[in-house]
């Protein structure tokens, strides 16, 4: 399977799945890791050998050409599948459909409990004991693919974001391996 990493931030949930590539525990190739701005997650590839990319909205006269750019980039790489990996951005509906099923997203919560940009602050705000990741198929709304895996995580007295998404992402990023090797072998590439 060949796979496109997209990423914003810093790059742990890559990292991941970089370990597991050079371990050898994934049947995967990765052929490209991009991001929407300079970020670790690309120095991350960089140290790996991975070819990287960067293309920002604000380089771009609106979004419509951000999403066309970053499609034709995405294509051009030919991806059995793209992983969001802490990516940020949301993409147009018609981008989504290019890669229907191709593109796989890691959300720090148990959807469809707290869908957005701050799952895991507003999980906490509203007082749930158990939260979660969840790693889901992209489509054209906001964290309401598919599901493909989920795995829950208590939250603990005294907890902050800070900490609790800590231990979050640690599911998550075993999580996510997990899941990118299932999709290998059910043939998705
Ligand atoms: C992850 O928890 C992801 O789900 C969220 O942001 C975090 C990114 O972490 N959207 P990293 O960049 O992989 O370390």
């Amino acid at each position: 399977m060949r796979i496109v990493v997209m990423v914003s931030g810093s790059g742990t949930n890559l990292q991941s799945i970089l370990d597991a590539a050079e371990a050898g525990l994934l049947e995967a190739d990765i052929a490209a890791v991009g991001a929407d701005q300079e970020c670790q997650g690309l120095e991350r590839a960089r140290r790996a050998g991975i070819r990287t990319f960067v293309l920002a909205p604000g380089d771009h006269s609106d979004r419509e050409a951000w999403n066309r750019a970053l499609e034709e980039r995405l294509a051009g790489l030919e991806p059995d599948c793209i992983v969001f990996a802490g990516f940020m951005r949301i993409v147009d509906a018609r981008l989504v459909e290019r890669f229907e099923r191709r593109i796989v997203n890691t959300h720090p919560s148990l959807l469809p409990a707290f869908p957005g940009a701050h799952g895991v602050r507003d999980a906490l705000a509203y007082g749930v004991r158990i939260t979660g990741v969840t790693v889901h198929f992209v489509d054209s709304g906001v964290d309401t693919g598919p599901i493909l895996e989920q795995a829950a995580v208590p939250v603990v007295e005294g907890d902050t974001e800070g900490t609790l998404h800590e231990r979050i992402k640690v599911q998550e990023r075993s999580l996510l391996v997990t899941t990118i090797k299932k999709l290998s072998a059910a043939g998705l590439g």
